[in-house]
């Protein structure tokens, strides 16, 4: 009975306000004067964006999304036993689709008090909180709308023990450098007790890779034009995104996904809020997303860097997909 639940189940906080108009100019302003344009992905998040990101979840060739919800239903029970935790906190939720399995071992163990999600998209924060107060009337959330490169510092102290969740291979979407500073910043947040569960995308045959970054239905494509529009709409540009091709390829050298948006004609565009003038070359990218993929080795000396012991690696049989469990080294 919801109506009989104490208000402060739910808490959000809404920290976007201050800075993310300005922020999204100054982005566009740098990414795009750069000698190789560039545009930071966590644009691609407005409300159509994550319906598109929601489709790419359930798409024949991407395979992480239902890898990492198999690996979660099989392991989430030895995950919260080992862990005693009450609390949930998870970087970029997203609709917390697969974090339900978490929630609901944590529910059935006894222990589940709160959830404390952060998200840059206010929409997807406000509606999961609501779903999730309902269906765990005991909960308690504490939704974060806000950049967790910026705003980790937001998070509320724990109350009990912590599971802190990085799930969807979005830590692959960093670059190496930021990766580890983000990992040292997560590190500080936690205490002994407490444990980090990250989601990453394994190293592997390149076909099957990019296979999940270059969908047979073209929804992949749209997800990557979707940033030109956010531009549109926000700074009033004028990029014709049908104008720009989609490209998806393997970098083995890096041992990532390298995502693009290959101009098909020279092109001249205007972003009127920055009073900004862009030339195109024909065939000139835009680079819009990397992802990386892991090996046990790279992650193990990511999470050293930051402070971290990996406690385990689970993976499926095929080895497509890594949860790892990590705490702090004595
Ligand atoms: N965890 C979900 C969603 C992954 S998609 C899953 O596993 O399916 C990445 C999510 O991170 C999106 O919901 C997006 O809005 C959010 N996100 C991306 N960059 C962000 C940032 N800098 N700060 C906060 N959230 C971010
Ligand atoms: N975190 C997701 C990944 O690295 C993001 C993603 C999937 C993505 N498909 C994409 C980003 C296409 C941009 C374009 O797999």
């Amino acid at each position: 009975m919801s109506s009989m639940r104490p208000a402060a189940a739910v808490t959000i906080q809404d920290f976007t306000s201050e800075v993310n108009g300005t922020a999204l100019a100054e982005d566009a302003l740098d990414g795009l004067t750069r000698p190789f344009k560039e545009l930071p992905p966590k644009y691609f998040y407005d409300s159509t964006g994550a319906l598109l990101f929601d489709q790419i979840c359930d798409l024949p060739e991407y395979y992480p999304t239902r890898t990492e919800a198999a690996l979660l239903k099989e392991h989430a029970a030895g995950i919260v036993a080992r862990t005693g935790a009450s609390e949930l906190v998870e970087l970029g939720s997203g609709y917390a689709t697969k974090t339900r399995i978490l929630l609901a071992e944590m529910d059935r163990a006894g222990s589940l008090l709160r959830y404390v999600p952060i998200d840059v998209n206010d929409a997807v924060i406000r509606g999961v909180a609501a779903e999730l107060t309902d269906d765990f009337p005991s909960l308690a959330v504490h939704g974060i709308i806000g950049d967790f490169e910026r705003d980790l510092c937001r998070i509320p102290q724990a109350e009990g023990p912590r599971i802190v969740a990085f799930l969807g291979g979005t830590i692959g979407n960093f670059p190496p450098g930021a990766r580890r500073r983000f990992l040292r910043e997560i590190s500080g947040l936690m205490r002994s007790q407490d444990r980090l569960l990250i989601g990453h995308d394994l190293v592997k045959d390149p076909a099957v890779i990019e296979a999940a970054y270059n969908d047979s239905a073209g929804i992949t494509a749209a997800f990557n034009r979707h940033i030109l529009r956010v531009l549109n709409l926000e700074l009033g540009a004028n990029f014709e995104p049908d104008a720009f091709e989609h490209v998806a390829f393997f970098d083995p050298g890096h041992e990532w996904i390298e995502m693009r948006l290959r101009a098909t004609r020279e092109m001249d565009v205007h972003v009127a809020a920055i009073d900004l003038d862009v030339r195109f070359a024909d065939q000139e990218e835009i680079r819009t997303e990397i992802s990386a993929k892991f090996t046990r080795e790279r992650l193990t000396a990511d999470l050293a860097a930051a402070g971290l012991e990996l406690d385990d690696l689970l993976t499926d049989r095929d080895e497509l997909y890594g949860l790892s469990l990590s705490s702090l080294a004595d």
